[in-house]
């Protein structure tokens, strides 16, 4: 029998502003997630937080796009928009797009990454969320975890990685994809990925020789509103993604260790700034120093027989402490900029700009040089 997980995240409220979920969205989530479980409608559950954002971790035997698990998330997201309005929480529903729920969650607000596949002997999976950047983010991290030698040890030395991975990338903008086969197309592919504003990574899957079938996703990333209305620029969506670890996949360590490094995504203020991905706890995921800097938490768990056997807070762990120093110097470091480049995202990129409008304000003002 297969398990799915599934990742269904939105911000249906901020606390203060956009720094944190209320603990009143996490108990209504709670509640209504254990009577689904109680019901058999799904096998286990976590409510997770990071930032501003609520995230559904779900197993269920349903597969991936299943109309009944999405309408489960809509209805707690529907149901912690009314307490947030009640509290008169920050921007109250913002992530839900629309009134009417159409049977897939796809384009409506949420951010969704799931995997279906059997459970192995032993099944540990990494859950990750982000909060003040977008899905682009990923794109350093997943390269890493499954292409780079040097993050990866296991690329050299586990014959079972020899066979190397693939990658399905999105292009955002012409609303297309392909696949890319490491390392043999591992340059070609960097030639794409490094413009992390419009390809990002959505999965991976193994190559020939894994353990692991080769039609088997073994990684997936959220992309949802920047794949949905392509061409059009709709905002930072604060991604999650989960990733299968060990045994012929990259072990939890291989998993984690690009986290070390707090390299710049584009979000924090605004959605319009470049600044460091700092890892921390779920506790410790409140972007609160210019609304950032950008946070990612990783959960990690065991599955068994679709229980979800955990979380474990991983960057909890003190191990990330330097990464952390260091995240936070670097902000200090960007900060300085104010608003120029390359803190500040380049025009194409920004989520608020009042550009066009000082455009035409001063238009008749330009004279040729
Ligand atoms: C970034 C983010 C925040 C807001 C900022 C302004 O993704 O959510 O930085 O952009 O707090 O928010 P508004 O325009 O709602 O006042
Ligand atoms: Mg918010
Ligand atoms: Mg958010």
């Amino acid at each position: 029998m297969k398990t799915t997980i599934s990742m269904i995240k939105a911000d249906v409220g901020g606390f203060p502003g956009h720094v944190s979920v209320h603990p009143e969205l996490m108990k209504i989530a709670e509640e209504m997630l254990a009577k689904a479980k109680k019901e058999k409608k799904i096998t286990d559950y976590f409510v997770g937080k990071c930032g501003d954002d609520l995230n559904l971790i779900l197993s269920h035997t349903k597969g991936v796009d299943n109309k009944e698990i999405h309408s489960l998330a809509w209805d707690v997201f529907k149901a912690g928009t009314e307490v947030a309005k009640k509290l008169k929480l920050y921007g109250a529903g913002q992530d839900l797009l629309s009134d009417a729920f159409s049977g897939n969650i796809r384009g409506m607000g949420p951010g969704v990454a799931e995997l279906e596949f059997p459970e192995r002997k032993s099944e540990p999976i990494i859950c990750f969320m982000m909060d003040k950047t977008d899905p682009g983010a990923f794109n350093l991290p997943v390269y890493r975890m499954f292409a780079d030698p040097f993050n990866t040890p296991g690329l050299v030395i586990d014959p079972t990685m020899q066979g190397g991975f693939r990658f399905e990338v999105y292009d955002t903008v012409q609303g297309r994809k392909i696949t890319f086969k490491t390392p043999e197309e591992m340059y070609s592919m960097l030639a794409f990925v490094g413009s992390r504003s419009r390809y990002v990574i959505k999965r991976v899957y193994p190559g020939p020789g894994n353990k692991v079938p080769e039609n088997e996703a073994v990684c997936c990333v959220s992309t949802e509103k920047l794949s949905q209305i392509a061409g059009q620029y709709v905002g930072k969506d604060d991604p999650v993604a989960i990733v299968r670890a060990q045994s012929g996949l990259p072990a939890v360590g291989e998993v984690l260790e690009p986290f070390s490094f707090p390299h710049l995504v584009a979000g924090w203020m605004r959605g319009s700034h470049q600044g460091p991905l700092m890892p921390c706890s779920m506790e410790q995921a409140t972007p609160t120093r210019l609304d950032g800097p950008p946070r990612v938490v990783a959960l990690g768990f065991q599955l068994a027989d679709g229980k979800l056997v955990g979380p474990f807070d991983i960057f909890a762990d003190v191990a990330y402490d330097y990464t952390r120093q260091k995240a936070n110097k670097i902000a200090e470091y960007m900060r300085r900029h104010g608003p120029f480049e390359p803190h500040r995202l380049p025009e194409e990129d920004l989520e608020y700009t009042n550009l066009p409008k000082l455009q035409e304000k001063f238009k008749d003002r330009f004279s040729k040089i």
